[in-house]
C-alpha cells in the first residue's frame, strides 16, 4: 500500500523564545523538520507534504533543501491540527493509499513504529493512533480505549473529565488513515471545544460513530519526545547522541569514551574505525573502515579513507579528503584539500585549497598561503615532495614531484620536479659576537642595579 506523509510545521513555538521558527532549530546539525522528514523517507513515502505557517518561507526552503520533491503547503491561520492537515487535501487529492501525519517538532519516531501503525491499518483499523504511557500526562490528549483493546476516542486535556484526566495513555499526535477517509472525516470536524480549535483527534470519535474500528499502537515516551523549549532541544540532542553512539558501537566502531563523542545526523563511520575521546563530528563526514580518529579532533564536511590517522587535536574542515593511510597530526587544519595516499602532515600546519601528492611529507609549521584578501588560490604539492619545516607556500604555486623546500622558505614560484628550493636570507656567522654582546648586556644590568 503506498504511503504519503503530512508533516505539521505551522506552529510558532513561542516557548523557544526565538526569531527562528521552531522546526528549524537543530538537533545534531539538522533542523527538527529534517529529522521528521527522515522518518518519512525510511518509509519510502510516495509524497511528503509539509504544512507551513509561521516563518513559512524559511521552513519551506529548508524542507526542499533536504528533499526537493517535498510539497509545501501553507496554513495561513493556525486553527488547529485538523485544519492543518486539511491544507494538504489538494496536494494529495489524486493519491490512493495511507496517510501518516507527523509533527515537525517531534523528531524521533522510528521506522518500526510507523510500520506497526501501517500494519494495524492493513488489518482493518480505520484510524490508527500512536500512543504512549506518559510519566506526566499533563496537557496531552488522552486515549479512551475499549475493553477489547480498540480505541474509542481521544479527549484533549482541556475538554476531559476528572476521570478521563486519570488516564495515562496519551496521544503522541501521529495518526494514520486511508487518504479518502482521512479528509472526509476532517471535513466533519468542528471547533466547538475548550480551545475553539479544529482537533485532528476528533476523527477517532467520528470514525467510531460510523462503525469503523480504530486502534492505538504504542511506543516509548522517549520516542515521541517533542521539542517546545530550549531545554527540550538540549534533551533531544542528548537522546539523539545516545542513539547514534549505540548504533556506532553495534556497527563495529570502537570508542574509548562514547559519551564524549558527538555525531551529526548524517555521520557515516565504517566498521573497525577507532575513535578516541572528545571527538566532534559536524555535518557530512564519512570515515572509512580502519581509520583512527584520535582525541580532541573536530571534523566536518570531510572524508577520511581507510587506515588514515587523524589527530590528536586535528581540525578537518569542509572539502578535506584524506587518502588511504595518510597522517594528519596535532594542531593541523585541513580545508578543501586532498591529502594523497600515505602523505603526512603531522604537526602545526594549515593546508587549504591544496592537493598534496601521495607519500609527500609536509614539515612542521607549513602554511599554504591561499588567500590574498579577495581570492583563494591553489597549492599543488607533488608526489613524494618534502616540504621543509616552517615553509610558507604562497599560492598559486606548484611544488614538483620529489621536490624539496628548505626550512623556513617562502615559496612564491613553482618548483620543478626533483629540485630543491631555498628562499630565505643567507646565514652569516660573526665569530665571538654572541659572547661580547652578552657581556655588554650583563654589564648594563649591573650598572642599573647599583643605581637603585
Ligand atoms: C496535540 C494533540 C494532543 C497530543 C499532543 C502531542 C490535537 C488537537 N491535540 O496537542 O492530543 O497529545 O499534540 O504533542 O491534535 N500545528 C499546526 N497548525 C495548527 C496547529 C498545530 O501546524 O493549526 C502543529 C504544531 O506546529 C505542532 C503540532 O501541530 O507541531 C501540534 O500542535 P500543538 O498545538 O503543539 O498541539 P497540542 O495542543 O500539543
Ligand atoms: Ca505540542
Amino acid at each position: 500500500m503506498p504511503v504519503a506523509v503530512v508533516i505539521l510545521a505551522a506552529g510558532q513555538g513561542s516557548r523557544m523564545k526565538s526569531n527562528l521558527p521552531k522546526v528549524l532549530h537543530k538537533v545534531a546539525h539538522a533542523p527538527l523538520l529534517v529529522h521528521a522528514m527522515k522518518s518519512a523517507q525510511t518509509l519510502d513515502a510516495e509524497r511528503i507534504v509539509v504544512v507551513t505557517g509561521h516563518g513559512g518561507e524559511a521552513v519551506g526552503k529548508a524542507a526542499q533543501a533536504y528533499d526537493p520533491n517535498a510539497i509545501i503547503v501553507s496554513q495561513d491561520e493556525q486553527l488547529g491540527t485538523a485544519h492543518a492537515v486539511q491544507q494538504s487535501a489538494q496536494a494529495l487529492s489524486d493519491f490512493e493509499g495511507d496517510v501518516i501525519v507527523l509533527y515537525g517538532d517531534t523528531p524521533f519516531i522510528q521506522n518500526d513504529t510507523l510500520k506497526a501503525m501501517l500494519d494495524a491499518r492493513s488489518k482493518g483499523a480505520g484510524v490508527v493512533v500512536l500512543g504512549f504511557e506518559a510519566q506526566q500526562p499533563g496537557r496531552y490528549g488522552r486515549l479512551i480505549t475499549t475493553p477489547d483493546g480498540g480505541l474509542d476516542a481521544i479527549v484533549e486535556a482541556k475538554d476531559a473529565t476528572p476521570e478521563q484526566l486519570e488516564i495515562t495513555l496519551c496521544n503522541s499526535g501521529v495518526i494514520c488513515a486511508d487518504r479518502a477517509d482521512l479528509f472526509s472525516l476532517i471535513d466533519q470536524v468542528g471547533n466547538d471545544n475548550a480551545s475553539g480549535e479544529y482537533y485532528l483527534t476528533d476523527i477517532v470519535g467520528l470514525a467510531r460513530s460510523k462503525g469503523a474500528a480504530c486502534r492505538a499502537i504504542t511506543c516509548s515516551e522517549e520516542e515521541t519526545m517533542g521539542v517546545n523549549s530550549r531545554t527540550d532541544l538540549a534533551a533531544a540532542d542528548k537522546a539523539f547522541q545516545e542513539r547514534m553512539r549505540a548504533d556506532a558501537l553495534d556497527l563495529g566502531v570502537t570508542m574509548h569514551a562514547p559519551e564524549t563523542v558527538f555525531f551529526a545526523y548524517d555521520t557515516h563511520i565504517g566498521r573497525d574505525v577507532e575513535i578516541e575521546a572528545n571527538v566532534v563530528f559536524g555535518p557530512a563526514v564519512t570515515i572509512e573502515t580502519g581509520a583512527l580518529i584520535r582525541a580532541f579532533s573536530h571534523l566536518e564536511g570531510c572524508h577520511v579513507s581507510q587506515g588514515a590517522v587523524v589527530g590528536p587535536y586535528a581540525r578537518l574542515r569542509p572539502g578535506a579528503e584524506i587518502g588511504n593511510d595518510a597522517r594528519v597530526g596535532n594542531f593541523v587544519e585541513i580545508k578543501a584539500a586532498t591529502i594523497g595516499e600515505g602523505a603526512k602532515v603531522n604537526h602545526l600546519s594549515y593546508v587549504g585549497d591544496a592537493i598534496v601528492g601521495d607519500a609527500a611529507n609536509i614539515g612542521a609549521g607549513t602554511i599554504t598561503c591561499n588567500y590574498d584578501g579577495v581570492f583563494k588560490h591553489q597549492t599543488v604539492i607533488g608526489e613524494r615532495a618534502f616540504i621543509g619545516s616552517n615553509s610558507s607556500l604562497v599560492a598559486p604555486v606548484r611544488v614538483g614531484n620529489d621536490a624539496m623546500t628548505g626550512s623556513g622558505s617562502v615559496i612564491t614560484e613553482d618548483i620543478p620536479d626533483e629540485a630543491l628550493a631555498i628562499s630565505r636570507s643567507k646565514q652569516a656567522n660573526k665569530p665571538g659576537l654572541a659572547l661580547r654582546l652578552m657581556n655588554r648586556l650583563k654589564a648594563a644590568k649591573a650598572a642599573q642595579n647599583k643605581d637603585k
